[in-house]
This record gives C-alpha cells, sequence and structure tokens, in this order.
C-alpha cells in the first residue's frame, strides 16, 4: 500500500522565464542505463549520433558526495550533449550534485523517478518518489535554483495502486510547480513489492496514451516518451503525440540501426554516415587510450558487441571477444583479431 502525498503549499517556483533558455534537443535520447551507458558506451554511440542526447547511469547523491566523485563523474568530451542522471531525494544533497553537474560541464541534470529496485527504495531513491510528488517539486527547485543546467524528469506513470491517470496527472501537475519543465515518462508503472528491476521493464503494460495525454493537457511542458520503442519508425510515430522519444535496450543492445540514421531522420542533419566496421575502426584510438590508463579490454568492447548484430561474422566477432577478452593479455590487437569475422569475404556467413 503507497501513501499518496498531499498536495503542495510550501514548494518553491521558479519560474522558466528567469532562467536561461534550454538549448537541449531531446527529440532522442539513449536511457540511463546503469552497467551499460558508461562513459565507455556513450564514446562508442556518439560515434554514430551527432545529435542523440546521451545520459548517464544513475548515481546517486551519496556517491558523489562521499565517494569517488571523480570515478562517477568523469566523460569524454566527445559525449557532448550529455545529461547526468542523479538518484536521490535530499533536496540539499541534490542542489549540491547538481552544481557538481555544472562545474564538470554537463549540459542537463535529471532526476531519477521511475527506478524500482528495492536497494534504491530503502534510501527513497527512484520510482518510491512518485507517492512524494511534493518532495519531489522540492528536490527540483533546489536543484534549478543551484545549478543554471536544464534540470529534468524521468519518472514513471505510477506505482502499485498509484496508477490511475488522475494520479499521474496530479504528480506532474505538482512537479511542474517547481519549475522542471522537462518530462520523460516510461510509459508503464513500477510494481516495488514483488518484481525484479528486470522484470519491471517487461510486465507492467505500456500505456503510450497516458504520455500523450500528458502532453495534451500540458502543452507548455516537454514530453518525452519511453518504452519498449524500438525504431526510429516507431520514434516518428511517436513524435506526432509529444517532443521527444527515449530509446533504451534497443539503442543498447542493437545500436546502428537506431544511431547512424537518427541525425538525418530525426535531427534533420544529412552528413555522411560511416559503416559499421569503420565505426569499430574508429573507436581504436580510444580504446588504445583506455588501455593505456589501465582499462580491461573486455570492460570497454563488451558495450559493442551489439555493432553487428544480425550480421555476417556478428557471432563470431562476440564470441571471439567474449572467449578471448577476459585475458590478461587481451588488448587493441585482440579487438582487430574480432573484427576480421565481420571484414567482408573474410569468413563464411553464418549469422
Ligand atoms: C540494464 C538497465 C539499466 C537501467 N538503469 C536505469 C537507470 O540507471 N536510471 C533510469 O532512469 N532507468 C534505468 N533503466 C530503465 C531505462 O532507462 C528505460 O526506462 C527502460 O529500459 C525502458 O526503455 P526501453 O524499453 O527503451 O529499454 C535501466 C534499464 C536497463 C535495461
Amino acid at each position: 500500500m503507497t501513501i499518496l502525498a498531499p498536495l503542495p503549499d510550501s514548494v518553491s517556483t521558479v519560474s522558466n522565464s528567469a532562467r536561461p533558455r534550454d538549448l537541449i534537443n531531446r527529440r532522442l535520447s539513449v536511457a540511463p542505463m546503469m552497467d551499460w551507458t558508461t562513459s565507455d558506451a556513450r564514446v562508442f554511440h556518439r560515434l554514430m549520433s551527432r545529435h542523440t542526447l546521451l545520459y548517464t547511469e544513475m548515481v546517486t547523491t551519496g556517491a558523489l558526495i562521499h565517494g569517488d566523485r571523480e570515478r562517477f563523474l568523469r566523460y569524454d568530451t566527445s559525449e557532448h550533449p550529455i545529461a547526468l542522471q542523479l538518484g536521490g531525494s535530499n533536496p540539499r544533497e541534490l542542489a549540491e550534485c547538481a552544481r557538481m553537474a555544472e562545474d564538470w560541464g554537463y549540459d542537463e541534470v535529471n532526476l531519477n523517478v521511475g527506478c524500482p529496485s528495492d536497494r534504491v527504495q530503502n534510501n527513497m531513491i527512484g520510482a518510491c518518489l512518485m507517492a512524494h510528488p511534493q518532495l519531489v517539486a522540492e528536490c527540483l527547485s533546489e536543484m534549478q535554483a543551484a545549478t543554471r543546467l536544464p534540470v529534468t524528469i524521468k519518472h514513471r506513470l505510477g506505482i502499485d495502486d498509484l496508477d490511475s491517470f488522475e494520479h499521474l496527472h496530479r504528480f506532474v501537475e505538482t512537479v511542474k510547480q517547481s519549475g522542471c519543465h522537462s518530462f520523460t515518462i516510461h510509459a508503464r508503472k513500477a510494481i516495488l513489492d514483488g518484481l525484479s528491476p528486470k522484470e519491471n521493464r517487461e510486465i507492467p503494460p505500456l500505456i503510450y496514451e497516458r504520455v500523450y495525454r500528458i502532453k495534451a493537457l500540458f502543452p507548455e511542458l516537454e514530453v518525452i516518451i519511453n518504452g519498449g520503442i524500438k525504431t526510429l519508425d516507431e520514434a516518428q510515430a511517436h513524435l506526432k503525440h509529444v517532443d521527444g522519444v527515449m530509446i533504451g535496450r534497443e539503442a543498447y543492445q542493437n545500436p546502428y540501426p537506431i544511431l547512424s540514421q537518427a541525425d538525418a531522420v530525426i535531427f534533420g542533419d544529412n552528413h555522411a554516415i560511416a559503416d559499421r566496421l569503420a565505426i569499430a575502426e574508429q573507436f581504436i584510438p580510444y580504446l588504445e587510450r583506455r588501455i593505456a590508463e589501465g582499462a580491461p579490454l573486455y570492460a570497454v568492447v563488451k558495450h559493442l558487441l551489439g555493432l553487428f548484430h544480425g550480421q555476417r561474422g556478428g557471432r563470431q566477432f562476440r564470441r571471439h571477444l567474449s572467449e578471448n577478452g577476459h585475458q590478461r593479455e587481451a588488448g587493441v590487437a585482440t579487438f582487430r583479431e574480432a573484427l576480421r569475422f565481420v571484414t567482408p569475404n573474410s569468413m563464411p556467413d553464418e549469422d
């Protein structure tokens, strides 16, 4: 049973007109994904699209304030435009971390109100905050007071029995009073008791229509839709109803069809597109640098395993890296060997 928090009476309102104009284009973004959208993955994604907005994994305020800040905030300059996603519910700490995001040169800071994991619920982080819209508004308000960066939110349709459209409407109405104007909505509710985070991305049904209704009711807000979107054709269809589309798993597991076409199809920028093999080769100087810094090969190249999804030799490429990439002597040569499987005419088609 989740308790509905009262409507706010004391959330300080930040006037959008007093803030610098939000220049980030969110028509297409790659979702924040723990362990997946690391800096290495984002550098790779950026080789395929110049304009798609890239999100970090969620970083908790505790990790930034008490942990190895550099480890969580470091990124490559090629990654811009890039948004830092924060997990937390203490307005003062979130404000401190929003300031860090600005100091480190991020382009946006986003609050996670969608993650259903037990580990984060215990600390009042993520989707459980959907029961506390006033607290969320206070958090976003403090964050905006602390930084000139756009401050955005990513949330669910609801949680547990707080799953009516009315609750979602009330949540957005309350949170918008903070001055936050960009809402990314994962179009399914989260079930906090009994479902794993993975199940929570598959089992509750997607209801896109509710996200469209939020946009229709709040035309002044930027509304981004997320959940289950697999192609740019689907993205285009959603863009008839909302301002932006966020893609998670498909953009990571099969990135090339989406990201290599995104600039032309979504952002209207028709530049030459490198083929998959050329993208892999363009990644090599960065890979050399990371290995020189001491990064294990596999930790970096595992994010490229989906590059040749469905292509001739793609399976051997993945197998070669999975079998050899963990060895102590594995290095750029191992990666180049794997690429030989996908070089045209070098190997039979088994994929
Ligand atoms: C491995 C993994 C990790 C995730 N980590 C986060 C996270 O850190 N923050 C967040 O807001 N959502 C996280 N999500 C949820 C995604 O951002 C996205 O909302 C969800 O996968 C639905 O989009 P999709 O169907 O396009 O994948 C994660 C999803 C996956 C698959």
